[in-house]
């Protein structure tokens, strides 16, 4: 019998299971199945969750968990990397359920809507990982802002605009954002960019909107696949500034949770100087 030690080591480097052949025939599956679904068109909104896989159904969760947790946090709802916007009416629609009344709660997504406009030697070699990788179709910031103001039209304060797109590299809409509108608190960064610059420009840009209490959340930090995220956690904050966990029914997110607003150098710059 051969030794089980003298097996070869088998090295794992893409470590997304939505590539798992099973996990895209069953997706493949539903695909076809909601595109021919017997359900009648006005009744089909209301049925969706019918065909939403295991993934994105738990990722819903998540950001119910997470936005309970800034019910007593002032500020903005800030998406960085929303791509095709899934978040983004849940953040309403969990809005409305939670303080519908709340028109101070802004919920802003950020995105080029095509692709990534640039990347870093941080980002590592994945190939997902190049200039136009996970673009949008020609003209969907636009559908997207109109999809967004039809869930609003249905809230309690229809008549406040609550909900944004900006389209374009966040290194410029962030700040601009923050120049239209400066009295800006921010409760809760969901990062989902992916990659170290953008995401190190956001923090960058937001930190001073921060307040105890404040909610970051990174999509992809310890990832293997996109160390860019977590090196730009390391370079810009650190993560020695607040409670650091992770949702105990998903890989993600991370959450941080502010103690004290980061202004003290970051570990890695401390421990550069250190040695
Ligand atoms: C993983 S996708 C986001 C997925 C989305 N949050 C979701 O849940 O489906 C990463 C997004 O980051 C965006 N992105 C990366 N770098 C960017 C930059 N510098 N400015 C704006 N968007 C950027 C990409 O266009 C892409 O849509």
């Amino acid at each position: 019998m051969a030794d089980p030690r003298s097996r070869p080591t088998v090295v794992v480097r893409d470590v997304s299971p939505s590539t798992d052949c099973s996990t895209i025939v069953s997706r493949s599956h539903l695909q076809v199945l909601l595109a021919r679904s017997p359900i009648p068109p006005e009744v089909l909104l209301d049925n969706l969750a019918l065909y939403m896989p295991r993934t994105a159904i738990v990722d819903a969760i998540a950001m119910g968990d997470l936005y309970r947790r800034i019910l007593c946090v002032p500020g903005t709802v800030m998406e960085f990397g929303t791509r095709w916007g899934r978040r983004l009416p849940l953040f309403v629609a969990l809005r409305e359920l939670y303080e519908p009344y709340d028109y101070t709660r802004r919920i802003v997504g950020f995105d080029t809507f095509s692709g990534f406009p640039r990347v870093h030697v941080n980002d590592g070699g994945h190939p997902e990982i190049h200039a136009g990788s996970m673009s949008t179709a020609t003209g969907y910031a636009e559908h997207l802002s109109r999809v967004l103001e039809a869930h609003e039209e249905q809230t309690a304060l229809p008549h406040i605009r609550r909900v944004e797109v900006r389209a374009g590299d966040v290194v410029d809409t962030v700040p601009d954002y923050l120049r239209d509108y400066p009295e800006t608190l921010v409760s809760l960064a969901y990062f989902d960019l992916d990659l170290y610059e953008p995401t190190r420009a956001c923090m960058s840009a937001i930190r001073s909107r921060l307040v105890p209490g404040s909610i970051l959340a990174f999509d992809e930090l310890a990832h293997h696949n996109f160390p860019g995220e977590t090196l730009a956690v390391l370079d810009e904050l650190g993560l020695r500034w607040g409670a650091v966990e992770k949702l105990p029914h998903h890989r993600g997110p991370t959450i941080v949770t502010v103690a004290t607003p980061p202004s003290r150098p970051t570990c890695r710059a401390e421990h550069e100087r250190s040695v």
